[in-house]
């Protein structure tokens, strides 16, 4: 098993080298001013590695079969797909981005389309080198970093690469899934201060609320980057700047005031009996607040939103103490 992964990373790398070449020949300059449009320089394609899967169907199959690989090789490291005895590259006509481990192998890619195709990312499939649970994009460059005081979680590779390019390298996305238990504790590694900077839509809010659970499991203290009128960070950075973007860093709300502000959107709270039910949902999040002062400062904060004295909110809230379950 271990031999299969080395051999998917080593027809990645090929692959890798095959799609960032493609980039600069003539076929890729689309995909360069694609890139480019989307403020990407030499620089970051250098530092991650992008490029270019050429359109039609054999032309990366052609190159690792003279290089030895079979068609189960290609097929095991997800870059090929067979159906009906046919065979043909699972990347065609794709700006290519490399996903890169901690120790520096590539162990898949997303391909994204340079128009509005759909699906509009194509990512790899699991294979014995690519564990979508249990990896993290950016956590190659991650890693050199030293006593990293923060990370910015969010939802996109192209997130990611905006915010290194802006100069804010301290950053890791989720690989097209949903944030896991192990991704929350493989960031515990590197530092227990994470923001969560998810796209400003619906969704976005919705995987906010999800990923607060996880990482606060993991004992990980989060604050929430709002981001206004649906945007993402990539999106925000080329209309705010970096400046921009950090001050939306400094707004940012710690888990509770997050989950009460979320709360709060759903009810009319001049309306009394929403207000008593805003008030006890809120007092129902406040029960897993470990400390008695937080919990104290949480309880007169809804107090002053709905009127309810702070006492009667700590006792809906189980308390001063935690409740334990
Ligand atoms: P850009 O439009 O290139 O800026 O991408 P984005 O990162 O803003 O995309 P979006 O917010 O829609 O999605 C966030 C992440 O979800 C992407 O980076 C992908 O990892 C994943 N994703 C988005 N669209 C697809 C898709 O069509 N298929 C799959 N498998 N994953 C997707
Ligand atoms: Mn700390
Ligand atoms: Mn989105
Ligand atoms: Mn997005
Ligand atoms: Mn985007």
């Amino acid at each position: 098993r271990k031999q299969q992964r080395k051999k998917i990373c080593e027809m990645n790398k090929i692959a890798a080298r095959y799609f960032h070449k493609n980039l600069y020949a003539p076929e890729g300059k689309k995909a360069l001013e694609y890139l480019r449009g989307r403020g990407i320089d030499d620089r970051i394609i250098k530092t991650f590695g992008m490029g270019f899967a050429k359109d039609g169907w054999d032309h990366l199959m052609k190159l690792l079969a003279e290089k030895g690989y079979t068609k189960q090789d290609m097929q095991a490291a997800g870059l090929i797909k067979m159906s009906e005895g046919k065979s043909y590259d699972m990347f065609r006509n794709r700006a290519m981005i490399p996903i890169i481990n901690a120790f520096g192998d590539i162990i898949g890619f997303g391909g994204r389309v340079m128009d509005d195709g759909v699906p509009k990312y194509l990512n790899s499939p699991e294979t014995a080198a690519f564990n979508k649970s249990r990896n993290l994009y950016n956590l190659n460059l991650i890693r050199r970093q030293k006593n990293l005081s923060h990370l910015i979680l969010v939802e996109g590779y192209m997130d990611v690469i905006a915010l290194f390019s802006y100069g804010i390298p301290e950053c890791v996305a989720t690989l097209g899934t949903a944030l896991t238990q192990d991704q929350a504790r493989m960031m515990k590694r590197y530092t227990d201060h994470v923001y969560i900077s998810y796209d400003g839509d619906a969704a976005g809010q919705k995987a906010t609320l999800r990923a607060l659970g996880i990482l606060s499991q993991e004992g990980i203290e989060t604050r929430v980057v709002v981001i206004p009128d649906g945007q993402d960070p990539d999106e925000y950075l080329k209309k705010y700047g970096r400046d921009g973007y950090i001050k939306l860093m400094k707004t940012s709300l710690p888990e509770m005031d997050y989950r009460f502000g979320v709360t709060a959107a759903k009810y009319e709270l001049s309306d009394s009996h929403q207000k008593e039910k805003f008030a006890k949902e809120c007092a129902n999040l406040l029960k897993k607040v470990e400390s008695a002062v937080t919990k104290e400062k949480y309880a007169k904060k809804l107090s002053d939103m709905t009127g309810y004295s702070p006492e009667s909110i700590l006792q809906d809230a189980g308390g001063l103490r935690r409740e334990t379950e």
